[in-house]
């Protein structure tokens, strides 16, 4: 969603602004903009369609001045990704950036037209600016009516305000999108997550959903929705500049696939006992053994991540498992059991249809644990538990790392409760830990099949439309090499559990319609080749992802083979991703696509 920011300092703000839009970019890239207080105390603003870039070349040719300023990127809701529709949104004696939606915009405007107020865009934030000004030309002071605006507001939003002559002021205000506050050395920073931040301050706090605040070079006042002063805590944000940078790969997404191996390990290495080699979770807020059911819900990769944790908690806990996306949970509204656990799941923590079904199943009475990459996040503090996983910052908008981090925290929960639960005996929790715990270095050997899985890329490139096949533990996998296929390489692509190819699909299957199976020789093997053969047998190709013996029983079936390292079928999803997620990185090369910025998306969605 969009990206948002602000300064007031001691030097030129517009530099400052336009790394942090940088860092933020992932945010939405549809267009950027960024607003100053020149030293005369009048307002100047430069923005730009498209990527940044395309800012930073209007900002060479008209430069901006001014150390107090504000910054945003766009993922367009309301109105085209054009310059007019671009933030910062100007009205009379105020420019303000917004994330989020208002949803009662309509309304505002009409009321603000008939006051004679002419809009000029096509979006639901300019009413947020007019509304400001229309204060300020009330007489209020910038506090007074940043206060009267928020009032005013319905939906969801992350707002930083600046006003004429009011130089070394900044107003920021949040509900239900995320705002921090950095405290810098006589400079105070706004911005919509702590990446944002951290190269700039590494004391942060979180506004809290209704909270707003006045920063000075002098420091900050937060209020409540109420407007009484209140305190947040300081956190100091540990921040390594090589965290970051693209370290010589091509792409972040590159680089964050070559980081598989460590974000599993580290993620493992935080929930497991050194001594005893015993997956070691911080203590539930419940009783595991009377937990009735769990609820898993999430969306897009993380959903898959959750799909895989069904299959690992009912099989080894003996659990009944309930599991959706997100946007759908949160309007069924199933009926919950008494001691029941919410597992939600998520890499930024901000996702607004995960954070509605966490508030929602919380009022249901059900304990709420959250699997989590950014674990400041809202979802993190409104959790009654946090696992987190320690995959670093993930940038590329399409997920790898955080989604095998994902996996192996949920591996590690499903052994917890299975042991608690006393559905497994020693020597099997033994068992499935060390082949946990060996996944790094199997990870790292995965990279070895680059060659296989380019060539199997020159396939699936040449295809309009691509079906990805697996069954059990395998399928959410598969339809994880769908989501990704389609993300960044733009190629048409639907994941299927194989056994349901002949109950329809398999009409669709020619020789320009590749098939990519996942299909390790585990007990459903025989099963999956009966599929592949039936598919073949109508002129399909089929790729697949296999270990040494599924080559082999794949020879005059499989038209390429990636030939994965062996491990125990518990782990199985968790290797698999990562060759799957590395054949859409091949495909999206091939097709000379934007990788780590795909058209129309963008990460940490915030919008419902
Ligand atoms: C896919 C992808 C998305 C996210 C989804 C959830 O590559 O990145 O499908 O997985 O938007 O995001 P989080 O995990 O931040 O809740």
């Amino acid at each position: 969603m969009c990206g948002i920011c602000g300064v007031v300092g001691h030097r030129p703000a517009t530099p400052i602004i336009f790394e942090a839009l940088r860092r933020l970019e992932y945010r939405g890239y549809d267009s950027a903009g960024i607003a100053t207080l020149s030293e005369n105390g009048v307002i100047d603003r430069r923005r730009a369609a498209g990527k940044l870039d395309n800012l930073e070349t209007v900002l060479k040719q008209s430069p901006l001045s001014g150390s107090t300023g504000i910054g945003h990127t766009r993922w367009a809701t309301h109105g085209a990704p054009t310059e007019t529709n671009a933030h910062p949104h100007a009205a009379g004696q105020v420019a303000i950036v917004h994330n989020g939606i208002i949803e009662n915009f309509a309304a505002l405007k009409a009321e603000l037209e008939a006051k004679g107020r002419r809009f000029v865009t096509e979006t639901d934030s300019e009413t947020v600016a007019h509304l400001l000004d229309n204060y300020i030309e009330q007489g209020m002071a910038p506090r007074e009516a940043a206060f009267a605006t928020i009032g005013r507001l319905e939906g969801a939003y992350a707002i930083a305000m600046i006003f004429q002559n009011h130089d070394g002021l900044l107003i920021g205000a949040r509900h239900g999108a995320p705002l921090a506050v950095g405290y810098g050395e006589g400079e105070m920073f706004l911005g919509s997550d702590s990446l944002a931040l951290a190269p700039l301050a590494n004391r942060i706090s979180y506004l809290e959903d209704g909270d707003w605040c006045e920063l000075t070079r002098e420091g900050a006042t937060i209020f409540n929705a109420k407007g009484d002063t209140v305190q947040r805590q300081i956190q100091t944000i540990a921040f390594m500049a090589g965290q970051v940078g693209k370290d010589g790969y091509r792409h972040y997404m590159e680089k964050e696939l070559h980081e598989h191996p460590v974000a599993i390990g580290q993620t493992l290495q935080r929930i497991t006992d050194p001594a005893s080699k015993r997956i070691a979770l911080p203590d539930m807020p419940f009783d595991i053994a009377k937990v009735p059911r769990i609820t898993i819900t999430a969306c897009g990769s993380a959903f898959y991540a959750g799909m895989v944790g069904r299959y690992w908690l009912e099989s080894l806990a003996r659990i009944p498992v309930e599991i959706d996306v997100a946007s759908e949970l949160r309007y069924r509204d199933p009926p919950q059991p008494d001691r029941g656990v919410a597992l939600l799941i998520s890499q930024s923590g901000e996702t607004a249809d995960t954070l509605g079904v966490l508030r929602s199943l919380k009022k249901a009475g059900q304990s709420i644990v959250s699997v989590l990459n950014v674990e400041h996040s809202t979802m993190g503090r409104e959790s009654d538990l946090v696992l987190g996983m320690v995959a670093g910052p993930e940038i590329s908008v399409a997920s790898t790392k955080a989604f095998t981090a994902q996996l192996s925290v949920l591996a590690a929960f499903s052994i917890d409760f299975a042991r608690a639960r006393g559905k497994i005996d020693q020597a099997k929790e033994e068992a499935l830990t060390s082949s946990l715990l060996d996944l790094p270095s199997r990870a790292a050997e995965v990279f070895a099949c680059t060659p296989a899985i380019q060539a199997m890329a020159a396939v699936v490139a040449e295809a309009r439309d691509v079906l990805y096949l697996g069954r059990g533990i395998c399928t959410p996998i598969a339809y994880e090499g769908a989501l990704k296929l389609k993300e960044i390489s733009y190629i048409h692509a639907e994941a299927y559990a194989a056994g349901e190819l002949k109950h329809g699909p398999i009409s669709l299957i020619d020789r320009t319609v590749p098939v990519v199976a996942i299909v390790p020789s585990n007990i459903l093997f025989e099963k999956t080749l009966s599929n592949l053969q039936e598919a073949k047998a109508r002129g399909g190709r089929v790729l697949a992802f296999t270990d040494a013996a599924g080559a082999e029983r794949l020879k005059g079936v499989a038209e390429h083979v990636v030939v994965l390292p062996d491990v125990d079928a518990f782990v199985v999803p968790i290797l698999y991703a990562i060759p799957v997620q590395m054949l859409a990185y091949e495909v999206a090369l091939l097709k000379g696509t934007d990788v780590d910025q795909p058209r129309n998306l963008a990460k940490s969605v915030t919008v419902e």
